[in-house]
């Protein structure tokens, strides 16, 4: 009910039930970035997202921006969004993730690293994060969806959720090969060049050995 104090909050909206502690964060301070899930009552009530207003930045995917837009496009139902909430970023899977800034108007589109996707349990969670971490440092919008979306690729060639999503050693690995690689895209390296200045110099080789969980791998 009264989460301690914080530069940022996640919170998980619910369909049809407003959650006090979302004003109160935002009243003491905290940018709170939100999610939402599928709605299983089918009714994608837009008066659902009624604590979007003390919400810095909604992220659903496009299907739930869709639904609840009236919309038949991501990048519409973005801008929709954004009549609501400061920023709206609308994820698209492997397509990637697209941005509206209701404030500025201004819009950026990044397109999914391509990888071997595993699990994607959780790719949305690990996006958010991602995004937040962008944004508590102050990156331009585009760097923000690159980076949330790399760190949400990395998730989903693992098993698990939270287990899966990489940390900077990874990160920092991913870099490193991807750079090395002979035929590299000059034009998609560049992308994701602010990576440079941030990454620890301490990148292992790929691919790196990890834990991995065990829940559900028993054989029936
Ligand atoms: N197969 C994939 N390849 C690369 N990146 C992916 C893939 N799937 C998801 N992502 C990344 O994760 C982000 C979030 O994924 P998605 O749009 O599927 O969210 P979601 O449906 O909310 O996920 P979740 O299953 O966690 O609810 C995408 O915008 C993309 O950056
Ligand atoms: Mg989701």
């Amino acid at each position: 009910g009264a989460p301690p104090a914080a530069r940022a909050c996640v919170a998980s909206l619910q369909p049809g039930r407003r959650q006090e502690w979302i004003a109160r964060a935002a009243r003491s301070g905290s940018r709170v970035f939100a999610d939402i899930g599928w709605d299983e009552t089918g009714r994608w009530d837009p008066d659902d997202l009624a604590d979007l207003e003390h919400c810095d930045a909604f992220l659903p995917n496009a299907q739930e921006a869709m639904r609840y837009t009236r919309t038949d496009c991501p990048r519409a139902a973005a801008r929709r969004l954004a009549e609501r909430v400061p920023l709206a970023v609308v994820t698209m899977g492997a397509e990637g993730a697209v941005a509206v800034d209701g404030a500025t108007g201004e819009t950026a589109e990044v397109p999914a690293i391509s990888v071997e996707a595993l699990d994607p349990t959780g790719a949305g969670d690990v996006f958010v994060a991602g995004f937040v971490t962008g944004t508590l440092a102050g990156w331009p919008l585009a760097d923000r969806l690159a980076f949330a979306g790399l760190t949400a690729a990395l998730s989903v060639q693992e098993f698990g959720g939270s287990l899966s999503a990489p940390g900077w050693v990874e990160v920092a690995a991913w870099w490193q090969r991807v750079r090395d690689f002979d035929e590299q895209d000059p034009a998609a390296l560049s992308r994701y060049g602010f990576l440079e200045a941030l990454l620890p110099g301490c990148a292992r080789p790929w691919p790196l050995r990890r834990a991995v969980p065990t829940i559900g791998f028993r054989r029936p």
